[in-house]
Formats: structure tokens, C-alpha cells, sequence
């Protein structure tokens, strides 16, 4: 076995004009991680060692880089796909064998069809990832000879009209031996229809040298697609959702329609919990078993366990529920809400840093915010924790069993006793103690004879 040393490139200094925007290319998410972080990802599965190309401008891609050990090169003028490759030269350290080159715009792609390409190639030789599309346009097209041993690639730019109906593609990613590149993009030049330095000549100086050529070709066409507009980003965003819709389905989910089914982020689900029509779930998603979320949620970085109802219109952020729990329709759970096991929060009430016992409940109209509740506690409609005074935030705390009357106002810090009740519309100070009846409002006064106004003719 030789322990040979792999750096992987990946070109990212493109101008990815056709996107229309401020953010770079290569920083637009896919399914809520940038396209960049997402080859970076798979590249770390191969190697340690990577560089990452960028165009002098494109600050922004490089502080998306600074909190890793990604290294950067600079391309003064983006002059083509060679010119860039050169550019990362100086950072190829002097052990390195072999070159990967990436795309920082090609996100889907897996670290298996890599594996597969160092696989299939020998250290001192080149490869590449071929795919047949059934639409190649604006792609360069793989020339082999009458053996089919490559022998090229050709621009579409400056194919023939035979060359052109060539469907067999290349996919931009190559195994490249460390030891020629000097040598071999030294030699590119602009002698081409878009007067660009092209890395695809690359393969011919190999060829002519009579060095080991090889390829793979890669069947799944989404793993291999370049995004250069939004449309693209969007169709190869749609495929990844679908997919994972599948790979649920497969495992004893039921996703309703898995083409109203957006995943943002890593999602992990178990078994027969059913999952209706256009919920978004982003970031860090873990729900249980038997669980079922009705239409419409959307689900951020949240532990959904066994057995919970997420009823329709549900928005999830940063929190847990605990089994058996249900929450909505129209719930608000923000960060920091930790629901124990069959609480219940209902339509319209918004929690946020809220620890509930099992067993408690919310079920109308509320915010609950610093807050923890004992178990068994139950919250009235329109009750609210007043925790912000405009300067600090401040706790209220529940024991068990405390039982808060519709309409009540809890000015935090708070502390409600075990079994404390508070009586309907009270705004609340202080501390009830255990057993107690907290009741914080004005007396009710009848008056007798009174008259109720009047409507008049004449106007005012
Ligand atoms: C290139 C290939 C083409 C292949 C296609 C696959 C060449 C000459 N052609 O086409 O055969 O079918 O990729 O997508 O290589 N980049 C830079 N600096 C530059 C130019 C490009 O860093 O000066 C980067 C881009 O950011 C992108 C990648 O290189 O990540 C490919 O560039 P792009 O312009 O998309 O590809 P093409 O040149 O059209
Ligand atoms: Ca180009």
C-alpha cells in the first residue's frame, strides 16, 4: 500500500454572474448550507489538505473559511479553469502526489464517487468523472478514439458540429499527479474560443506523454451538476428534499408528498410518524417514533420524541418536546423550550425559554417566557409572564400543580408555590405561597340606577 499524499483544490474564484447577486456563488445555500461548505465537507472525507481558489474580491468566501483549517489562494484575474489550478500551485505542498480538482459550485457531489476516482486511478496517471447528459449544451465533451481511450476534451465553444453531439461530459473533476503541474500549466495558453487558460488540456498533455489516463462515470446526474443561476440551485435543491422524502419513505416515514417537503439541514426521523404536506425543516431535526406533524410546520434545530402531535401552522425553533406532547395548531415554540412529556400547548401561545413539567399546559392565547413550570400546572388563556422590564430578563417560576386563572399578567421574578392558584384576570406581583389563592385586581362595584347613554337625533 503507498501511503500516497492527496491535496484537493477547489476552484471557487468564478464571477457565477448569471446568479445576479451580491453573495458570491459559491456562498448561496443548498438546502441551508452554502455550496462551498458543502464540497469543503465532502473533500475533508478524502483529505486533510485543502485549498480553496478565490477571485481577489470575494472577501466574503474567504471569512466563510477563517474558522477552518481550509486554506486560501488567490486568482489576481479570473483568466479560466488552468489559470485558476495555477493559482493554488504555490500552496501544493512539495509531499503531495496527487491533485484533486473540485468545484466550488457543484454541491451534491459524494465523497463515494471520489473514493471511486482515486480508486480507479494510478498515482503517476490522470482521471476524471465523466457522466452522460441528455442535454450536454455549454458542457465539454469527452473525445475518445476508436479503442475509447480519451483522448481530450473539447469546449462546446470550440467543438464541431459532430463533437457536439457528443452526450458524454466532463463534470470539471479530476485526479491530477502533482509532479507534471508545473509543467503542464505553464503550457496552457488562450488559443481558444473564450480566450481563457483551460484546465481541460491538461488531459491532452497527458495523453501525448503517454501517461495512464483513466475515468469514472458517475450515473447520478445530481451529484455532478454545476449550479451557474438561481434556477439550477433550485431544481438541484428540489432533488435533494425528493431524496431524502425517499430515503423516509424507505425507512418507515410517511411523508404525504415528497414534492411538498423542504429539508434544510440533517434530519433523522423514526419509525411510522407521518409527515403531511409543506413543513420546512431546517438545521438539526430529530423526531421519534409515531410521531405526526401536521401541514404546514416549520421545524429549526429541534428533538420532536415519541409520540408528539405537532398539530398544523406550527413553528418550531430551538426546542424540545417531549413524548406524547402536543403543541399547536398555530404554536410558537422559540428557543430554549423544553416541553416534558405530555404537556400540551396550543393555538396562539408563543414560548421561549420555557421549561414545562410533565404534564402542564398552555392551551390558548399565552407567552411564556423564562419561565419553568412544575408538573401538572395549567395556564389560562391570555395569560402572559411579564419577564422583560425594558432592561433584564427575569424568571418566573411554577410549582407543581399551580393552576393560572385566563387573563393573568405574571410580573417576573416570580415565584407560584406548589398547588398556588391565581384567580382570573390578576396581575401578580409577588409570591403565592402553597395552597394559596393569589388574586391581584380590583374589586367588581355594581351601580344601582344607572343609565345607559342615549343616542341623539340632533348631531354634535
Ligand atoms: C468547465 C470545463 C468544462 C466542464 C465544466 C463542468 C474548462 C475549460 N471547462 O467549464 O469542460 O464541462 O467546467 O462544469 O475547464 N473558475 C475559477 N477561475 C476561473 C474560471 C473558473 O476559479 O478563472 C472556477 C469556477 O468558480 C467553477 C469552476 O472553475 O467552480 C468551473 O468554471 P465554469 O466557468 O463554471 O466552467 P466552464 O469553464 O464553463
Ligand atoms: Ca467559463
Amino acid at each position: 500500500m503507498s501511503a500516497s499524499s492527496l491535496a484537493v483544490v477547489v476552484l471557487a474564484a468564478g464571477k457565477g454572474t448569471r446568479m445576479r447577486s451580491n453573495l458570491p456563488k459559491v456562498l448561496h445555500p443548498l438546502a441551508g448550507v452554502p455550496m462551498l461548505k458543502r464540497v469543503v465537507n465532502t473533500a475533508r472525507e478524502l483529505s486533510e489538505d485543502i485549498i480553496v481558489v478565490t477571485s481577489p474580491d470575494a472577501e466574503t468566501v474567504r471569512s466563510a473559511l477563517v474558522d477552518t483549517d481550509v486554506r486560501i489562494a488567490v486568482q489576481e484575474r479570473q483568466r479560466g479553469t488552468g489559470d485558476a489550478l495555477a493559482a493554488a500551485l504555490p500552496a501544493i505542498g512539495a509531499d503531495v502526489d496527487q491533485v484533486l480538482v473540485l468545484c466550488g459550485d457543484v454541491p451534491l457531489l459524494k465523497a463515494a464517487t471520489l473514493q471511486r476516482l482515486l480508486a480507479a486511478t494510478l498515482t503517476e496517471g490522470v482521471s476524471l468523472v465523466t457522466a452522460r447528459f441528455p442535454d450536454p449544451t455549454g458542457l465539454g465533451r469527452i473525445l475518445r478514439d476508436g479503442q475509447g481511450c480519451i483522448t481530450g476534451i473539447v469546449e462546446e465553444r470550440d467543438a464541431t458540429v459532430a463533437e457536439r453531439r457528443i452526450d458524454e461530459i466532463n463534470t470539471g473533476i479530476y485526479l491530477l499527479p502533482r509532479a507534471q503541474l508545473e509543467d503542464w500549466l505553464g503550457r496552457l495558453d488562450v488559443g481558444n474560443a473564450q480566450g481563457e487558460y483551460y484546465l481541460t488540456d491538461v488531459i491532452r498533455f497527458a495523453v501525448e506523454a503517454d501517461l495512464p489516463v483513466a475515468s469514472i462515470t458517475c450515473d447520478d446526474l445530481a451529484e455532478v451538476t454545476g449550479v451557474n443561476d438561481r434556477a439550477q440551485l433550485v431544481r438541484l435543491e428540489r432533488e435533494f428534499s425528493r431524496r431524502k422524502a425517499e430515503q423516509l419513505l424507505a425507512s418507515g416515514v410517511t411523508v404525504m408528498d415528497p414534492a411538498r417537503f423542504d429539508v434544510r439541514g440533517d434530519m433523522h426521523v423514526e419509525q411510522d410518524t407521518v409527515i403531511d404536506v409543506n413543513c420546512v425543516f431546517s438545521g438539526k431535526v430529530v423526531i421519534g417514533r409515531e410521531v405526526q406533524i401536521g401541514a404546514h410546520c416549520v421545524i429549526e434545530d429541534a428533538t420532536i420524541d415519541d409520540g408528539a402531535v405537532i398539530a398544523p401552522f406550527t413553528h418550531i425553533n430551538g426546542a424540545h418536546v417531549g413524548a406524547g406532547s402536543r403543541v399547536g395548531p398555530f404554536a410558537r415554540l422559540r428557543e430554549g423550550t423544553d416541553l416534558g412529556e405530555h404537556c400540551r400547548i396550543g393555538n396562539f401561545v408563543e414560548t421561549k425559554k420555557a421549561r414545562l413539567g410533565a404534564g402542564s399546559k398552555a392551551n390558548h392565547l399565552a407567552y411564556l417566557g423564562d419561565a419553568t413550570l412544575g408538573e401538572g400546572c395549567n395556564v389560562g388563556a391570555g395569560t402572559i409572564t411579564c419577564n422583560y422590564d425594558g432592561i433584564a430578563k427575569h424568571p418566573t417560576v411554577l410549582g407543581d400543580d399551580v393552576f393560572v386563572g385566563s387573563n393573568s399578567t405574571l410580573v417576573a421574578p416570580l415565584n407560584l408555590a406548589d398547588r398556588a392558584y391565581v384567580a382570573a384576570g390578576s396581575t401578580i406581583t409577588s409570591r403565592v405561597p402553597e395552597d394559596s389563592l393569589g388574586v391581584g385586581r380590583a374589586r367588581q362595584r355594581n351601580i344601582d340606577g344607572w343609565k345607559r347613554p342615549k343616542k341623539t337625533t340632533e348631531a354634535d
